[in-house]
C-alpha cells in the first residue's frame, strides 16, 4: 500500500514555525497537516490562512488543512488562496455538506471529509463519490496530545470497506505513535496525521523512519 504521513504541526515550536516545516519535510514528510480551531465549533484556537500562506513556500509538500471550524464556508476559498492542497471539514458544522465539498473542489482543492468519534457513517452516503479523502478522527478534535480511541479501528475498517476500490484516501488524526501505526494501518488507514509523536522527539527523520518501518510490515 502506498503509506503517508503527515506531521501536524500543532505540535510544532510555533516561535520557529518556518524552521520546524523545513524539517519536517526534510525528514520525510508526505504532507504537512495545518489544524484550524475556532474557540467555537472546538474549544481551542490555533492559526489561519495568513499563517498557511507564510508557511506555503518553505513547504515543498502539500497542505493538508483540517477545518476544524463553523461556519465552514468562508474559509474555504481563503485557505485555497493561502496554498491548501487539501481541504476536510466536520460535516456538522457546514449547513449544506455537498455544497461545501463542490466550493472546496471549485476552488481547485481536493476534499475530505472528517468523522468525530461520535459521528456516524451515515454522512457519506451520498457524498462519498465527490470525496478524495475520509479523515477518522481518533480522538476528539481540539487538541494534540490524546490517546487514541481504539473504536477508531473498527471505525477505519468500516470506512475502508465502504471506499472499495475507489481512490479517496482514508486518514486518521489522533493519537498515532509508533507503537500503534501498524494497527492502525492494518485496520485501513493510508495517511496517518501525527502532532505529538514527531514534533515531541529530536530526531524528526529517526521517527518517521520507525514509523515507516512500522507500516512495511503492516499486512494491507
Ligand atoms: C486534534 C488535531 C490533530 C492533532 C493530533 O484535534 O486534529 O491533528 O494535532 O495530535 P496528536 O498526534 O498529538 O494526537
Ligand atoms: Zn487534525
Amino acid at each position: 500500500m502506498t503509506a503517508r504521513i503527515a506531521p501536524s504541526i500543532l505540535s510544532a515550536d510555533f516561535a520557529r514555525l518556518g524552521e520546524e516545516v523545513q524539517a519536517v519535510v526534510r525528514a520525510g514528510a508526505d504532507l504537512v497537516h495545518f489544524d484550524v480551531m475556532d474557540n467555537h465549533y472546538v474549544p481551542n484556537l490555533t492559526i489561519g490562512p495568513l499563517v498557511c500562506e507564510a508557511i506555503r513556500p518553505v513547504c515543498t509538500v502539500p497542505i493538508d488543512v483540517h477545518l476544524m471550524v463553523k461556519p465552514v464556508d468562508p474559509l474555504v476559498p481563503a485557505f485555497a488562496k493561502a496554498g491548501a492542497s487539501i481541504i476536510s471539514f466536520h460535516p456538522e458544522a457546514s449547513e449544506h455538506v455537498d455544497r461545501t465539498i463542490g466550493l472546496i473542489k471549485e476552488a481547485g482543492c481536493k476534499a475530505g471529509l472528517v468523522l468525530n468519534p461520535g459521528t456516524p457513517l451515515t454522512w457519506l452516503d451520498h457524498v462519498l463519490d465527490r470525496l478524495d479523502l475520509v479523515l477518522v478522527m481518533s480522538v476528539n478534535p481540539g487538541f494534540g496530545g490524546q490517546s487514541f480511541i481504539p473504536e477508531a479501528l473498527r471505525k477505519l475498517a468500516a470506512v475502508r470497506e465502504r471506499i472499495a476500490g475507489r481512490d479517496i484516501w482514508l486518514e486518521v488524526d489522533g493519537g498515532v505513535k509508533i507503537d500503534n501505526i501498524r494497527a492502525i494501518a492494518d485496520a485501513g488507514a493510508d495517511t496517518f496525521v501525527a502532532g505529538s509523536a514527531i514534533f515531541g522527539t529530536k530526531d524528526y527523520a529517526a521517527t518517521i523512519a520507525a514509523m515507516r518501518a512500522e507500516l512495511a510490515a503492516a499486512a494491507r
